[in-house]
């Protein structure tokens, strides 16, 4: 059983190592992100624009906006590069008996 405020995103088998995926709990958009022992779940909507940032590419702990170029921290949601300023949120995410649960309410953004 996952903890509570935790809320069920996919089975982590279909996650293939950096490459973005894009689910959705309770409403909200998350992108996944495997990276060799580490799993990232950042909100997947840009900051600069409505746009999904699990169609970016994705570079060692960082995802690359498809739209415009801005690269977003996957640990802080936090971008690098213009044209966006603002984070987006980033959400404690757990592998529990084979599924993967993410925290999102409320969000943390860097
Ligand atoms: S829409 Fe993402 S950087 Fe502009």
């Amino acid at each position: 059983m996952p903890a509570s405020g935790y809320a069920y995103l996919c089975e982590f088998d279909v996650l293939k190592e950096g490459v973005p995926r894009r689910f959705e709990a309770e409403g909200v958009p998350v992108s996944l992100v495997l990276r060799g022992r580490e799993l990232f779940a950042i909100h997947d909507v840009c900051s600069h624009s409505a746009v999904s940032l699990s169609e970016g590419e994705v570079d060692g702990c960082t995802v690359e906006c498809w739209l415009h170029g801005s690269r977003f921290d996957l640990r802080t949601g936090r971008p690098l590069d213009p044209p966006a300023t603002r984070p987006v949120p980033v959400y404690p995410v757990r592998v529990e008996d084979g599924g993967v649960y993410a925290s999102l309410a409320p969000p943390s953004a860097g």
